[in-house]
């Protein structure tokens, strides 16, 4: 398996990291110093190719002055930190209620048999990992999956297919609704308001003649 692995010994930020990690420490009182541990996990994961290790949460407790368990507590409650290595691509597929409702479970088979992995699992050329994770808080647009910070919403089964086969092939995708939808007004025409629908929501219900 070739993955992002890299060195999971010592680690410390870059010199570059390093200089945003102190202006970032600036926006905290110093009896706060410790709430800098969200963007500081945020900037060393992407720094370490997607994933947090031990030294890294060691690094950053010591850092902020605080105990290691603390930095390991957030590292572990939140889904956008990974504790192990993972692919190129990361995959977060939304299984929450809302998302569940409408399709979730399509949208999760669609991943897995596209990319021939489960849940927590990377693919053998070390390019995907998929990953399931809790309300990504974008329920009105549900279901819906998170990649390389964009999220991808209104998928089913073909557009969920199609998302994954552009990732591979290379291809930018737009984020946002899947369906046609604009943001998360209604897919049709709108019924309601109508004096204050966005001028870009009927432009694209013109364009496409709905009479909805
Ligand atoms: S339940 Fe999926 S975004 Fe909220």
């Amino acid at each position: 398996m070739t993955l992002n692995l890299v060195d999971a010994g010592a680690f410390e930020f870059s010199p570059e990291n390093k200089k945003w990690a102190a202006e970032e420490l600036k926006k905290y009182p110093d009896s706060y110093r410790q709430s800098c541990v969200m963007p500081y996990l945020h900037r060393a994961q992407e720094q370490n190719h997607g994933w947090v290790s031990i030294p890294i949460m060691e690094y950053i407790a010591d850092l902020l002055d605080m105990a290691y368990i603390r930095v390991h507590e957030v590292a572990s409650f939140y889904s956008m930190y990974n504790l192990k290595p993972v692919g190129k691509h990361v995959i977060e597929v939304c299984t929450t209620t809302p998302c569940w409702l409408r399709g979730s479970d399509d949208v999760a088979a669609a991943c897995k048999k596209e990319l021939g992995i489960g849940f927590g699992e990377t693919t053998a050329d070390g390019e995907f990992t998929l990953l399931e994770v809790e309300c990504a808080g974008a329920c009105v647009n549900a279901p819906v999956i998170a990649y390389k910070e964009n999220y991808y919403e209104d998928l089913d089964e073909d557009t969920t297919t199609a998302f994954i086969k552009s990732i591979k092939a290379g291809k930018v995708v737009s984020c946002g609704p899947q369906n046609g939808r604009f943001k998360s007004c209604p897919k049709g025409r709108a019924t309601t308001l109508k004096d204050f629908a966005p001028k870009e929501l009927l432009k694209a219900q013109d364009s496409k003649g709905s009479d909805k």
